[in-house]
């Protein structure tokens, strides 16, 4: 199978790095993709969707994996349909399950599924007149995809109204934040469950929790995620059967009904609260860096599955095989992250390892051998082990092992805080 993978982070290098393993690839492409898939497969620099499209047809490419939501709100799983290209990822219709927050939630009070209290607004007046009503901290969420930074947990009132007034008066998220959602805040444990669906039947892969914020301990601004580990304690097999039923099954139930069937990948970000699990998000592709722990503790062959999903012939028996042990992930992150990210580090250290490996995300060549930073998540250390400590220990071990100027990442990845 010639296989095309969309996108250019960890995520994307942990795919590959799987994929690579499977007896069925005979070629594999990425694109962008990053000097760690260079080492995998081949990277093709591809203008736009159309020029992917060109591409894979060209190329005759079996399928096309597709990484980051974008391209999926904007249809490249749509446009590889009409020249008969298997593409895991959704439509256009499906991705706006995390394209727009207000779909979503309209799919989860339709279909019953457990969320947070809200509601949607377009204009300033009714959202400051609905947030007075409500009791304190509250969540403001810009409606359309902004980069991980369209969240704010306000504590007052007053932080509220700012951020209110940012979104729909000042426009800080342009069109994405022309609507706000205005949600209930939530306390509990955090987990990503990640459940593969071919339209109809589901898979649910193995729960990772993220640890979001810059800081130890909850603290900092919001990232794309600081570091990772898999699976989450938190999440029993009878909690997951709860996931399965309560949240998978309705959602692309309401999906195929609609006439909108889900092929790909829902990642649900969930609040485990004391009444159960809760939906905080759905986003439609992989984690990142979710996927950096999930795919080395996956023994079954990739490959397939995601093809079958793509194509709407998932086999749900037998059912996947996991590796006993716990997987950790730390990111190495840019001095600047997420602010304003330093580029152009020299770095040093990747390569090898036993029970690890270096998963490459914001880095460019250096136009010899050797790499230099190029975006703010810049690398993921992934090890696995028998236990979660152990894991932890090696994915440190590999932290001191890797060097840039600026180097910043979190020492509680795998620990018992946010
Ligand atoms: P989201 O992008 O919607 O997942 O939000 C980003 C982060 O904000 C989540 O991972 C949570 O840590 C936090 N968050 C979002 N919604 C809520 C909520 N209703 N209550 C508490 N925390 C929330
Ligand atoms: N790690 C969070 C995300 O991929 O959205």
């Amino acid at each position: 199978m010639k296989v095309l993978v969309l996108g250019s982070g960890g995520r994307e290098h942990a795919l590959g790095w799987k994929l690579k393993q499977s007896p069925l690839l005979t070629e594999l492409f990425f694109t962008p993709g990053n000097p760690g898939t260079a080492e995998l497969g081949r990277n093709v620099s591809l203008a736009d969707n159309a020029a992917l499209v060109e591409f894979a047809r060209e190329n005759a490419v079996d399928l096309v994996i597709v990484g980051p939501e974008q391209p999926l709100v904007d249809g490249i799983a749509d446009r590889l349909a009409e020249i008969g290209v298997a593409c895991f990822g959704p439509s256009a219709a499906a991705a706006r399950l995390e394209g727009s927050k207000a779909f979503a939630k309209q799919v989860m009070d339709a279909t019953g599924i457990p969320t947070a209290a809200y509601q949607a607004f377009t204009e300033l007046e009714p959202a400051l007149a609905y947030v007075a009503e409500q009791s304190l901290p509250i969540v403001i969420k810009a409606d359309g995809l902004a980069g991980g930074k369209g969240v704010t947990i306000c504590q007052t009132e007053l932080e509220a109204q700012a951020a209110l007034r940012e979104a729909l008066q000042e426009g800080r998220f342009g069109a994405a934040g022309s609507t706000v959602v205005v949600e209930e805040f939530l306390t509990g444990t955090e987990a990503s469950v990640h459940i593969i669906c071919d339209g109809e039947r589901f898979i649910p892969l193995i729960t990772a929790q993220d640890h979001k914020t810059l800081y130890e301990d909850g603290k900092g601004p919001n990232t794309g995620g600081m570091g990772t580990f898999a699976p989450s304690p938190m999440v029993t097999p009878e909690l997951m059967t709860r996931i399965e039923e309560e949240i998978a099954r309705p959602v692309f139930e309401h999906m195929q009904r609609e006439g909108q069937p889900f092929r790909g990948v829902l990642f649900a970000g969930l609040m485990l609260t004391w009444n159960g699990p809760k939906v905080l998000e759905f986003n439609v592709r992989f984690g990142d860096p979710e996927t950096q722990v999930i795919l080395p503790l996956l023994q079954t062959d990739l490959l397939p599955i995601l093809h079958q999903a793509a194509t709407g012939t998932l086999q749900t028996e037998p059912p996947l095989k996991w590796h006993d042990g716990h997987a950790v992930c730390v990111v190495l992150a840019a001095e600047g992250y997420p602010r304003a990210p330093r580029k152009g580090d020299k770095i040093t250290g990747v390569g090898a390892y036993e029970q690890g490996v270096v998963f490459q995300a914001g880095t460019k060549s250096d136009g010899h051998s050797g790499l230099v930073t190029a975006g703010g998540r810049v690398l993921g250390l992934t090890a696995w082990d028998a236990n979660l400590q152990a894991a932890r220990t090696r994915a440190y071990q590999l932290v001191d092992k890797i060097d840039f100027a600026g180097k910043h990442y979190r020492r509680d990845i795998g620990g018992a805080s946010r």
